[in-house]
């Protein structure tokens, strides 16, 4: 499946900063392109610290950012965004900041709407530069050119994808992730390990690619259990922002597989935080694609460093079990149903898998 000749086409932020301590280079990058007006895309959290990025200029902060950012949400820091003016959109947060800046960017006076850009290459341009800077180590969407939000009014997630959503500017100080939370640690990593795994055994799985993300799936094996026990490991979370960054230059030329459109109910339906989603339907979807590509399964417990992908998830502290997060079991087939039709990241699985076969997961997972 892996092959040499499968053309594939590689996008990368134009300038990229890895390193503890770099957040503050945003503000000396943007003085030298004599920018001045910020609108900072964030969350409740972030929005205290803005200062780290050392902006020079008048500053407008959206900084209500909601986890699994809806159609709603991004009205919301649409309207604020015609009022900011800005020359200089920054996402700062987690993906789901990464993900709204990236449309703030692009969709202001451009006449398109939400619904108008779903789907690849649809966005005709950006009149703003984009700064990316993420502060936790899971979606690696500071490195990537899709963008994710819910519509409520079918419970779906919308991927929009262009390259005009492609950043100037990505800085990666790991640092800004000492802060985060245990719990958040973990959930992230694992959807960093996700990223990873389902980018190295998709059908769409290429060399250049794979040599990034199983390097990935290493760091998140040798980092994410230090960085859960010790917060403050300051090279275990610059190992994790590296995984998350390797995972996110997998996801636009190769993108995710059956983890990620199993777990995705999870989250329209049920608001499980995308990463806590991910973690408990990751094990699963390995396990029941292993018998259509045993080596690299085999690669990828070795890069892990363990023979049990399920109770590796477990010793980090998450129950793995979808009743315990609050899943209704009567929902799970509606959930299967709603996973079985997203077949922009399932027809790259490796295996195919029905929509019979995915209830079966959900119950074992149960
Ligand atoms: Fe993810």
């Amino acid at each position: 499946m892996t092959t040499l000749l499968t053309p594939i086409e590689i996008l990368r932020p134009t300038r990229l900063e890895f390193g503890a301590g770099r957040a503050p280079v945003v503000g000396d990058w943007a003085a030298e392109r004599g920018l001045s007006r910020f609108l900072v895309v964030t969350g409740r959290s972030n929005a205290a610290r803005v200062d780290a990025l050392g902006l020079k200029g008048a500053v407008t902060i959206f900084g209500t950012v909601k986890p699994e950012p809806d159609i709603p949400n991004l009205h919301d820091a649409l309207a604020l965004t015609e009022q900011a003016k800005a020359d200089c959109v920054i996402g700062f947060g987690g993906g789901s900041a990464l993900d709204l800046a990236k449309l703030v960017a692009v969709l202001p006076g451009s006449g398109q709407a939400i619904h108008d850009v779903v789907g690849p290459e649809k966005v005709r341009g950006r009149g703003v530069a984009l700064v990316q800077v993420p502060t936790t180590a899971g979606t690696g969407s500071e490195a990537g050119t899709r963008a994710l939000v819910t519509d409520p009014a079918t419970q779906q997630k919308l991927a929009v994808q262009s390259r005009h959503m492609l950043a100037d500017l990505a800085v990666i100080d790991p640092d800004l992730m000492l802060s985060v939370p245990r719990s958040i640690t973990a959930f992230t990593g694992v959807d960093a390990l996700a990223h990873c795994v389902e980018c190295f055994t998709s059908k769409r799985a290429h060399p250049l690619v794979d040599l990034h993300v199983l390097e990935g799936i290493r760091l998140v094996g040798r980092y994410l259990p230090r960085a859960i026990a010790d917060g403050s490991d300051r090279e275990a979370r610059a190992g994790l922002a590296l995984a998350s960054l390797y995972g996110g230059y997998g996801l636009g030329p190769v993108n995710t597989t059956a983890g990620h459109a199993i777990a995705y109910p999870l989250g329209t339906r049920h608001h499980l935080a995308h990463g806590l989603a991910c973690a408990l339907i990751f094990p699963h979807t390995l396990a029941f694609n292993a018998p259509a590509m045993p080596e690299k399964t085999q690669a990828v417990l070795e890069a892990l460093g363990t023979p049990d992908a399920l109770g590796w998830c477990a010793a980090l502290g998450i129950d793995m079990r979808l009743r315990a997060h609050g899943i209704p079991e009567a929902d799970l087939p509606a959930m299967a149903k709603d996973a079985h039709a997203i077949r922009r990241l399932l027809d790259n699985n490796p295996r195919d898998i029905s929509e019979a076969e995915i209830l079966d997961l959900y119950r074992r997972a149960f």
